[in-house]
């Protein structure tokens, strides 16, 4: 069958690879280059290589308690029962993960994780050098790559997906297909500070909710503890407390323990809170003390780390670093079941865009490249099988419809330096229910106010506003704290459980 692919990260290579050797039409749409887009920038790596003492179960067992009881144990299983055969095909297709002297795979720990089980390659570079490889593997197909070519609308006709529209050089055009696999990444800006790249707008979910796809959880979005607090947003990877790093105040004490018994190594959405409240106590951000590691590991392990810090001004083996949490990874998105398939038929979705359930209200480290790779080759293996059933939920009519747009009057002028912001204060990492109402009223008078889009920019900007507009909803409608949403209550409790 005809097959497009939206999005060249991790998902949507392995999708477009899996769905070219299974005999398929292959067209491959990305917004930027091949390869542009978040995957590049991870630094972590791949959970899903078991240890002695360690196993599959175990790290089920952990990412379900990171997802605060709201993953889908089935997705969860499917998860790490297929990463070790979807890491052993990244390295059959020209990954090298990092190896020790004796050649076997070495293995780091995260965050919220009970053992060490995550590969890595070129220290810090793994979605960097995973990406390279894919690229090129793709390249080396007779897979059509469509570049610079940004994803309009999904085109469904009769309840089906017919294939996609698409802006490229200025114009409209519609590429049509059997079957199309939303890859397009997640909407970090959304958000004022965020360690996604500029092409993150979540076009895939804003173009899924306009054809009426069902799409949950938007209100789980995960803020990365640890970014460098100079300069423009830049990962200091969970990794290097995994290596023994440590938090600390200004009087030198690591204050993440009186939030939780895992002290740093607590989940993400714990450890950023810890730090958010702690910064807006001392009235400065809080340091990440890495020194115990010393200049020649910190340098070996983590290369890039090591030297934008220094590009930086700061000698992070000698002195602790400024960190900051900014918004990083979207747990909700396009709800998909097992292999990928949305409620349209002939749609599917994978990676960031997807809600596959595996995260739940919060994602463990090192499991997104997971999930993009293995739910990337399901969805290939399924294009054309009949699905199972599987009850997904229509989202309301407000957020389907490019017609909704017509002349209103906003409190607020918008711009997307102003939807970022409002964003950020109201719609973050700690929340309160009159903040997210008012986020919510803002944006609905943008959008309502907003003139049907035209160029690249005005379409991310409408993506965008749909998305917020969506997110603040879903936020709103959560009541009770859970993983990373997280309402300030009229009481906190001091010691954070998941
Ligand atoms: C990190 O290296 O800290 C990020 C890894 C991830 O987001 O899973």
């Amino acid at each position: 069958m005809n097959v497009i692919v939206v999005g060249s990260g991790i998902a949507g290579l392995t999708a477009a690879l899996h769905a070219h050797e299974g005999g398929h039409r292959v067209t491959l749409v990305t917004k930027g280059a091949l390869g542009d887009g978040c995957t590049g920038y991870a630094q972590g790596g791949v959970a899903g290589i078991y240890g002695p003492g360690d196993s599959a179960a175990q790290h089920a067992s952990d990412t379900l308690d990171a997802g605060a009881g709201l993953s889908d144990a089935a997705a969860v299983a499917v998860l790490v029962q297929e990463g070790a055969d979807r890491i052993a095909e990244l390295i059959a297709r020209g990954v090298a993960f990092d190896r020790g002297a004796d050649g076997e795979l070495l293995l780091g720990r995260e965050a919220a994780h009970s053992h060490a089980r995550i590969v890595h390659a070129g220290g810090d570079a793994t979605g960097a050098v995973i990406s390279r490889a894919l690229v090129s593997a793709v390249r080396a197909t007779t897979i059509a790559v469509h570049e610079r070519a940004f994803l309009v609308d999904l085109v469904v006709t009769d309840g089906a997906a017919r294939g996609i529209r698409i802006l490229a050089g200025g114009e409209v055009s519609e590429l049509h297909a059997d079957a199309v696999i939303l890859a397009t990444g997640g909407a970090g800006q959304l958000y004022a500070h965020t360690t996604n790249p500029l092409g993150a707008t979540g076009d895939g979910i804003a173009a899924a909710l306009r054809a009426g796809a069902a799409v949950a959880d938007l209100e789980f979005v995960q803020f990365h503890p640890t970014i460098l607090a100079a300069g423009p947003a830049f990962l200091i990877s969970e990794a290097v407390r995994g290596e023994g790093a440590t938090l600390i105040d200004d009087e030198g004490r690591r204050f993440t323990f009186d939030s939780h018994p895992d002290g740093e190594l607590a989940p993400r959405d714990v450890v950023s809170r810890a730090i958010a409240r702690q910064a807006a106590a001392q009235g400065s951000p809080v340091r990440l003390d890495a020194t115990m590691l010393g200049a020649e590991r910190l340098r070996r392990r983590f290369p890039t780390i090591d030297r934008v810090t220094r590009e930086r001004g700061f000698d992070w083996a000698a002195e602790p670093i400024p960190v900051t949490p900014a918004e990083h990874y979207l747990m909700g998105g396009v709800v998909t079941d097992l292999d990928g398939r949305t409620s349209i038929p002939g749609v599917f979705a994978v990676g960031e865009v997807a809600r596959t359930g595996v995260h739940g209200a919060n994602r463990l480290a090192s499991n997104s490249l997971l999930e993009g790779a293995v739910f990337g080759a399901r969805a290939a293996a399924a294009l054309g099988s009949p699905a199972l059933p599987y009850e997904f939920v229509s989202p309301p009519s407000r957020f389907r419809d490019r017609n909704s747009y017509r002349s209103g009057a906003p409190a607020v002028r918008f711009g997307r330096d102003a939807l970022q912001r409002l964003m950020w204060d109201e719609v973050g990492l700690l929340r309160t229910s009159e903040g997210l109402a008012r986020a919510a009223e803002t944006i609905r008078g943008w959008r309502a106010a907003a003139s049907a889009p035209a160029t690249l920019a005005e379409h991310e900007d409408a993506n965008l506003l749909l998305l917020a507009e969506a997110t603040a909803s879903a936020a709103l409608a959560r009541t009770g704290s859970v993983g990373a949403h997280y309402l300030e209550p009229a009481t906190e409790p001091v010691l954070e459980t998941v």
